[in-house]
């Protein structure tokens, strides 16, 4: 396990990628409506990365990923693969979009939902988006790995959710995906010690039936076992000497957080 701790000069080239992921994410907002399909929403992500950003969509071709975005909808947990279908009313979906700026990483996903939300999908995205943000306020130097996983775990099942357990956050840098593993679940205390200068992505799929996950045949998409319905957040954190600093604040978000 070697995990990198990032010097001043690499933390401000993460603060970069990191910023132009959450530029994506709040360019292509708007986009998602019903009757735009996810191949549609990528190629929009796809050209405003590369010909606005000069920028790379870390995804395209890693590992044989077909795409630029992964779209994930409804019982979709990760890893969707663009495609033809089109957004329906009520519809769910994560958008997941990594970019590479000079070759430093930010990994970013965000849900939206299409048109008129229904209750069932609402309340799945919210308390998604809450598990993430009570993982993210456990980072600061001296609290554990296993500090962030058990208050997300905690908190999704006090809401009678339950948190995928085969796919995770992780380290961040030049590298797309290195170490630490970060787990959505755990015992407090447990695993590493975290450290001034590490970034990792903190991003729990929560389902809000079982836990239990199926990859399809295509090698990429997962989904729930039981169909029920999916949400992922996810951002990218730099551990400072007094707390964090989240990496991929979209606007709205950078004009009312104060970073610890
Ligand atoms: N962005 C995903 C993550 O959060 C990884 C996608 S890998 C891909 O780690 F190949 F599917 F793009
Ligand atoms: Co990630
Ligand atoms: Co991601």
């Amino acid at each position: 396990m070697t995990i990198t701790i990032k010097t001043t000069e690499e933390q401000a080239r993460m603060r970069i990628s990191g910023r132009l992921t959450a530029d994506v994410l709040d360019m292509i907002g708007e986009h998602v409506r019903p009757g735009i399909t996810s191949a549609e929403l990528d190629q929009i992500c796809h050209d405003y990365i590369v010909d606005v950003q000069q920028a790379i969509p870390a995804p395209l071709n890693y590992r044989g990923f077909p795409k630029s975005i992964c779209t994930s909808i409804n019982h979709v947990v990760c890893h969707g693969i663009p495609g033809d279908r089109s957004l329906r009313h009520g519809d769910i979906v994560n958008i997941d979009v990594t970019v590479i700026k000079d070759g430093f990483h930010g990994d970013s996903s965000r849900m939206f939902i299409a048109g008129k939300p229904t209750v069932s999908g609402e309340r799945i995205a919210r308390v998604a988006y809450e598990a993430m943000w009570k993982g993210i306020e456990k980072v600061k130097p001296g609290n554990f790995l296993g500090d962030i996983g058990h208050c997300i775990q905690t908190f999704a099942e006090s809401r009678k959710c339950s948190i995928v357990r085969e796919y995770c956050g992780h380290g961040i840098g030049r590298v797309f995906h290195e170490d630490p593993q970060v787990l959505h679940y755990g015992r407090p205390g447990t695993g590493i010690e975290l450290r001034e200068g590490m970034t990792f992505t903190i991003e729990p799929m929560v389902n809000i039936g079982k836990r239990h996950v199926r990859l399809l045949p295509d090698g990429w998409t997962v989904i729930t076992k039981d169909r029920s319905l999916s949400a992922q957040w996810e951002h990218t954190i730099l551990v400072t000497s007094t707390g964090h600093e989240v990496l991929t604040l979209g606007a709205e978000d950078r004009a009312v957080r104060k970073q610890p």
